[in-house]
């Protein structure tokens, strides 16, 4: 097995390190959307990371990398933004299946709500190796989706996932979650979702008292097979940054690993089987962002970056996308 950590392809005339879903490529498991307000998650991606909305005439501006495969151009945003508010209206999908975020509709779990809200711009500063940028901040009653997805896995089909998180930024309550949902944003039964959550709304899911990462898969946040009790091997997560991934593929097989985004590996929190009534799968694959399928708004945390890949990538592919999240220098600003 080839090392992918220090792997470096030529990009026309350049030298450049792959990124994110470059490893994933590399890994036979492609990113099929690919979503980040701090960076580009492609060596060779330079279109637009993000757009935001000006308070002062509702003006929109769209913020790109600096240079192709780098750091967003947070500058952009300051001076487009300079005397007034922005929110965040749309995360583009850096793939080429337009797989972008915008404001969540409402859901089964708010009958006769509004759509969310939008994140505030310069809701959750941050640095990238020293240059600064913006994360999503997701306060309750915030929320992005997209119902309506191209290539994201359905039914038992195999996928992963990560997403970078504030570790020190979430709540007790549902559901801030980054993945697969349903396209009706109503709950549709177990098994119809397969999405990253951060928090402690689940009491006693991991050791000590949370905030753990845990899968949202529709009628429960699971850290193991079962429903009740303690999975002592999924931590607290004290770091600042956490990376965390879920990842399920077919013949119940699934998994949740972590990690401190700014140093070290990843370990392995839990693999193996699913719970009692989740095999088959029944993904629908729609993309949330700090809600849960039924659009349960009241969660909180922020989002640095996040893929969903097709197919089930190895523990090996995603140690080497955790070495170039710890080489992207995340710090908070
Ligand atoms: C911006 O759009 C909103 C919603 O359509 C509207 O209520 C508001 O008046 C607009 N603001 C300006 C400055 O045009
Ligand atoms: C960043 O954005 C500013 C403001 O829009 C612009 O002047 C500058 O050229 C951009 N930097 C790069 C490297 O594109
Ligand atoms: C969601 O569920 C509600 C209540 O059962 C129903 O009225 C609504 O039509 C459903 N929405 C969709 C998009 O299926």
């Amino acid at each position: 097995m080839f090392n992918l950590k220090f792997s470096l392809f030529i990009l026309g005339a350049q030298l450049v390190a792959a990124a994110s879903c470059d490893i994933y490529a590399s890994g036979g498991t492609p990113c099929v959307a690919a979503h980040s307000t701090t960076r580009a998650l492609f060596s060779a991606y330079s279109g637009s990371l993000y757009q935001v909305k000006r308070k002062s005439d509702n003006g929109t501006t769209n913020i790109a990398p600096l240079s192709a495969g780098g750091v967003a151009n947070a500058t952009a945003q300051d001076s487009f933004c300079a005397g007034t508010t922005c929110v965040i209206t749309t995360i583009f999908d850096q793939t080429s299946r337009s797989n972008h975020l915008t404001r969540a509709p409402a859901g089964g779990a708010t009958p006769g709500a509004g759509p969310d809200s939008l994140a505030p711009a310069d809701g959750a500063p941050v640095k990238l190796n020293g240059q600064k940028a913006y994360g999503v901040f997701i306060s309750p009653g915030t929320g992005y989706r997209n119902d309506k997805t191209n290539g994201i896995a359905t039914g038992d089909a195999a996928e992963g996932l990560y997403a970078i998180f504030d570790g020190t930024h979430y709540n007790g309550d549902c559901c801030f979650d980054y993945g697969n949902a349903e396209v009706s944003a109503n709950d549709t039964g177990p098994g119809h979702m397969e999405a990253i959550y951060f928090g402690t709304a689940r009491a006693n899911a991991g050791a000590g008292s949370g905030p753990w990462v845990l899968a949202d898969l529709e009628d429960g946040l699971y850290t193991s097979a079962s429903s009740k009790g303690t999975t002592a091997s999924n931590p607290t997560i004290t770091e600042r940054f956490v990376t965390a991934i879920v990842k399920g593929e077919p013949r119940n097989q699934w998994a949740i690993r972590g990690g401190n985004s700014q140093s070290g590996s990843l370990s392995t929190f839990y693999s193996g089987v699913r719970p009692n009534g989740y095999n088959p799968m029944k993904k629908e694959g729609a993309i949330i962002l700090g809600i849960g399928g039924d659009n349960s708004d009241r969660a909180e945390g922020t989002f640095y970056e996040g893929v969903m890949t097709s197919g089930y990538p190895s523990d090996a592919t995603e140690n080497s996308v955790q070495a170039n999240i710890v080489a992207a220098k995340y710090t908070a600003a």
